[in-house]
C-alpha cells in the first residue's frame, strides 16, 4: 500500500507528466535500448520509429498516475496489455530495467523539478504498478501452459499458403513437434518471432489466428505491405525459405466474441477482417450483420466465405468498396444496427476512429462497442 503522502505527490506530478510525458518516454526508450540492446529482440522496431509505443507507454503511465489511489480502475487495461506482454515473453526480470530507465528519464527531462521526494514516490508507484502486471502475466503464462500449451515460444513451420486476394495471403503454421494445438478463442492472436535475414535483432509480430477451431495448424492471413516497414510481411510473402523455423507463442488477446445471444454487428476495415471472420465462423444461431470495408473488390479478402456464412445463418452482409462508394456513412451503420447490437470493429486507426465517432453520434452505449486494431491499442 502506498502512503497518502506518496499518492499526493504522484497526483501533483500528473500535469508535469502530461506536458513532458512523450519526451520522457522517448528519452526512456533511447537510454534503455542503448544500455540493454538485447531488449530489441522483444520490441517492435517499427513501432519505436513511428513513436507509437512511446505514446502507449506514456498514456498508460498517466492513466496509472490518475488512478493511483484506485488502481482497480486500470485493471481491464492491464489485462489487455498483459496479454500482449505474455504473448511477447515479457518476464518479471524485465520490469526493474524498465523502471530504472523510466525514473532516469523523468529525472533527465524534469531536471531540478524532479526532487528526491518525487523520484521516490514514482519509484514506489512504479513498483506497485509493475507488481500488478507481473501477477496478471504470471496467471496468463500458467493459463497458456494448460491443455497441452506452452509458456514462451515453440518452433513452427509454414506448411502451406493460400492466396486470399491481390494483397492478402494465408500462411498455415504447424508445430515442429507435431503436437495437437490447445483450444483458442476466435479473435485471438499469436506472436511470430523470427530472424529475418539482414536484420540484427529478432522480429516480433502479432497476427490474428484467422481460422477458428483448428487443432493442427494456425492460419494467419497477412497483407503484403507496400512500404519498407513491412519487413516481416515482406519476408513471409517473398523471403521465407521452405522449412525455416519460426517461433510462435500461444494464442492471446481479449478481443473475442461475447457469448450472449444479442444481435451482433461486425464492421471490418481492410485486413481487420481477419479476427471478425474468425468470430463469425463460430456462430451457429444469432442475428448477424457484417459490413466489410475495403478499397476495392480485388484487395478484399474472405468476401465469399463471409457472405456464405452470413447467408447460412440468415444475416445481412454488405461489402463496401471505398474506391466506388466512399467511406461508411451514419445512415449505412444505422441501417445495420439493432437495439442492443454488440458491435465488433477492427481495422486501421483512422477507420476505427471514424466508425467510433459515428457510433457515439448514434448513441450506441460504449459497453456494446468492442474494438481492436493493428498496432498499440492506446492509439485510438
Ligand atoms: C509497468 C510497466 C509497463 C507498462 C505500463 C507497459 C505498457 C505497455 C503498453 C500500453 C503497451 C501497448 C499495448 C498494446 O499494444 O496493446 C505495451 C506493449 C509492449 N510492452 Fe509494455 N509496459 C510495461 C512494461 C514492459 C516491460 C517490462 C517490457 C519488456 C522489457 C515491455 C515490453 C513491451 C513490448 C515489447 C510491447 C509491444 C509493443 C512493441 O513492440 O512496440 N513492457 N506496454
Amino acid at each position: 500500500m502506498l502512503q497518502q503522502q506518496t499518492i499526493d505527490i504522484i497526483k501533483a506530478t500528473v500535469p508535469a507528466l502530461q506536458e513532458h510525458g512523450l519526451t520522457i518516454t522517448k528519452t526512456f526508450y533511447q537510454n534503455m535500448f542503448r544500455d540493454n540492446p538485447e531488449l530489441l529482440n522483444i520490441f517492435n522496431h517499427t513501432n519505436q520509429q513511428q513513436g507509437r509505443q512511446q505514446t502507449a507507454l506514456a498514456n498508460t503511465v498517466l492513466a496509472a498516475a490518475m488512478h493511483i489511489d484506485n488502481l482497480q480502475a486500470i485493471v481491464p487495461t492491464v489485462i489487455q496489455i498483459a496479454h500482449k506482454h505474455r504473448s511477447l515473453g515479457v518476464l518479471p526480470e524485465h520490469y526493474p530495467i524498465v523502471g530504472e530507465n523510466l525514473l532516469k528519464a523523468i529525472k533527465e527531462v524534469l531536471g531540478d523539478a524532479a526532487t528526491e521526494d518525487i523520484i521516490n514516490a514514482w519509484a514506489q508507484a512504479y513498483g506497485v504498478i509493475a507488481d500488478i502486471f507481473i501477477q496478471v502475466e504470471e496467471d496468463l503464462f500458467k493459463e497458456a501452459e494448460q491443455n497441452g500449451g506452452w509458456r514462451l515460444f515453440k518452433p513452427f513451420k509454414i506448411v502451406r499458403t493460400e492466396v486470399e486476394s491481390e494483397l492478402v495471403t494465408s500462411f498455415y503454421l504447424a508445430p515442429v513437434d507435431g503436437q495437437t494445438l490447445p483450444p483458442y478463442k476466435a479473435g485471438q492472436y499469436i506472436t511470430l518471432r523470427m530472424q529475418v535475414p539482414g536484420e540484427k535483432y529478432l522480429m516480433n509480430r502479432q497476427y490474428t489466428v484467422s481460422e477458428a477451431n483448428n487443432q493442427n495448424e494456425y492460419r494467419i492471413s497477412v497483407k503484403r505491405e507496400e512500404d519498407p516497414n513491412g519487413i516481416v510481411s515482406n519476408y513471409l510473402h517473398s523471403g521465407y525459405e521452405q522449412g525455416t523455423e519460426i517461433d510462435v507463442s500461444a494464442p492471446a488477446g481479449v478481443f473475442t466474441l461475447d457469448d450472449s445471444d444479442a444481435p451482433v454487428l461486425f464492421v471490418s476495415g481492410g485486413i481487420g477482417v481477419t479476427p471478425l471472420n474468425s468470430m463469425l465462423q463460430t456462430i451457429e444461431e444469432r442475428d448477424v450483420a457484417f459490413l466489410q470495408c475495403a478499397r476495392n473488390k480485388d484487395v478484399a479478402a474472405f468476401t465469399e466465405t463471409i457472405s456464405a456464412k452470413v447467408e447460412e445463418i440468415g444475416g445481412t452482409y454488405k461489402a463496401l468498396y471505398s474506391d466506388v462508394e466512399g467511406f461508411v456513412t451514419k445512415e449505412q451503420l444505422e441501417g445495420l444496427l439493432k437495439e442492443d447490437s454488440k458491435v465488433y470493429l477492427c481495422g486501421p486507426a483512422p477507420f476505427m476512429s471514424h466508425i467510433i465517432n459515428i457510433l457515439r453520434d448514434l448513441k450506441v452505449p460504449e459497453e456494446n462497442v468492442n474494438y481492436e486494431f493493428f498496432g498499440p491499442a492506446m492509439a485510438v
